[in-house]
C-alpha cells in the first residue's frame, strides 16, 4: 500500500492534476478480449468544456459510460474535486453531481416539458391532505421551468407543448438544460449536436457556453469538428482506446484534430505503445 505522500509523488510525476473538478486516472475497460479502453487519463476543470473526439469505436462512449456510473471500469481510478469515487449506479454518479445527457436523450415523448423537466424530483403541493394525495405544485413546476429554461437561453415556446411536439433541437435543449438545472459539477454530453441542422446546432453550442459559465465541467463528445472547435478549450483525442494526444485551444484547427483521430499525427503518448507493436 502506497503512503499519502508517494502518491502524491506518483500523481505528480505522471503530471496529473488532482485539483481538477473531474480526474481520470488510468481507465482500462475490456470486454473479453477487446480493449475499449486502455490506460486513459484526463482531466476537467470546473467552467471548462472539455472535447472528446476519436473515431467510431475509439472508445468515447465507453468512457462516458464509466463515469456516468453506467458501467464499471476493468482499471483505474476517478476523482471528482479530488477525492476518489467510484459509482455502483447512475443514481449514485448524479447524487455526486454528474449529470449525463446520452444520444436517444430519455424524454418521455408524450409528457410536457415541465413533467419532463422535472421527471422525479416533482414539487407536492401544500398542505397535508395535498401531500397524503401527492398533488403536485404545477403552477410552481411550470414557472420554474419557464425561468430555467429562460435564463439558460433555450428557445423553446411553451412548457406545456408535449415533448414529441418540439423540434430535435428543442428537445437536445431540454434535455441539456434539464441536466444542468439539477447539477453541479459535471455535465457529460454524448453527441448532441449530431442530429440537428445549422441553427439548431448554435443554439445547443451557446447552451454549452452558458452551462459552463455556471463554473459546471463540461465533457462533450462530437464528430463535428467544427462544433468542437467553437465550444472546446482543450480537446483529448482517442485512438483505438488510448489518450492520441490533448490540444489546448491554439491547438484545435481541423488539421490537427482530423490527423490525430486518423492517425496521420501520431501522439507522444501514443507513440511509443505502436513501437512496441502492442
Ligand atoms: N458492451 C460491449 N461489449 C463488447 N464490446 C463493446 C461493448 N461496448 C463497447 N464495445 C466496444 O468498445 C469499443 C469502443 O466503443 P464506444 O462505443 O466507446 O466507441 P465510440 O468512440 O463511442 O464510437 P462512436 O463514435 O461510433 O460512437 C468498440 O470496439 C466497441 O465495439
Ligand atoms: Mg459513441
Amino acid at each position: 500500500m502506497l503512503s499519502v505522500s508517494t502518491m502524491t509523488d506518483l500523481v505528480e510525476d505522471r503530471g496529473l492534476d488532482v485539483t481538477a473538478r473531474l480526474a481520470v486516472h488510468g481507465i482500462s475497460k475490456h470486454y473479453g478480449g477487446v480493449h475499449a479502453l486502455s490506460e486513459v487519463s484526463l482531466e476537467v476543470n470546473a467552467g471548462e468544456v472539455l472535447g472528446l473526439v476519436g473515431d467510431n469505436g475509439a472508445g468515447k462512449s465507453t468512457l462516458l459510460k464509466i463515469l456516468a456510473g453506467a458501467i464499471p471500469p476493468s482499471e483505474g481510478e476517478i476523482r471528482l474535486d479530488g477525492e476518489v469515487v467510484t459509482f455502483a449506479t447512475p443514481h449514485a454518479a448524479k447524487e455526486a453531481g454528474i449529470a449525463t445527457v446520452y444520444q436517444d436523450l430519455a424524454l418521455a415523448a408524450q409528457r410536457d416539458v415541465v413533467s419532463n423537466f422535472f421527471l422525479g424530483r416533482e414539487i407536492i403541493a401544500k398542505g397535508r391532505l395535498a401531500r397524503m394525495v401527492g398533488w403536485l405544485d404545477n403552477k410552481e413546476m411550470r414557472e420554474h421551468t419557464t425561468r430555467e429554461l429562460a435564463r439558460l437561453g433555450t428557445r423553446i415556446p411553451n412548457v406545456t407543448l408535449a415533448t414529441r411536439e418540439l423540434s430535435g433541437g428543442q428537445r437536445q435543449a431540454l434535455a441539456i438544460a434539464r441536466a444542468a438545472a439539477w447539477t453541479s459539477k459535471v455535465l457529460l454530453l454524448d453527441e448532441p449536436t449530431s442530429a440537428l441542422g445549422v441553427e439548431q446546432q448554435a443554439q445547443v453550442l451557446e447552451l454549452i457556453r452558458r452551462v459552463r459559465e455556471q463554473g459546471i465541467a463540461v465533457i462533450f463528445i462530437s464528430h463535428q469538428m467544427q462544433d468542437v472547435m467553437a465550444v472546446c478549450d482543450r480537446v483529448v483525442v482517442l485512438r483505438l482506446g488510448r489518450v492520441a494526444t490533448t490540444l489546448d485551444s491554439s491547438e484545435l484547427t481541423s488539421e490537427n484534430l482530423i490527423g490525430y483521430i486518423t492517425g496521420a499525427k501520431i501522439g507522444d503518448l501514443v507513440k511509443p505503445v505502436l513501437e512496441r507493436g502492442q
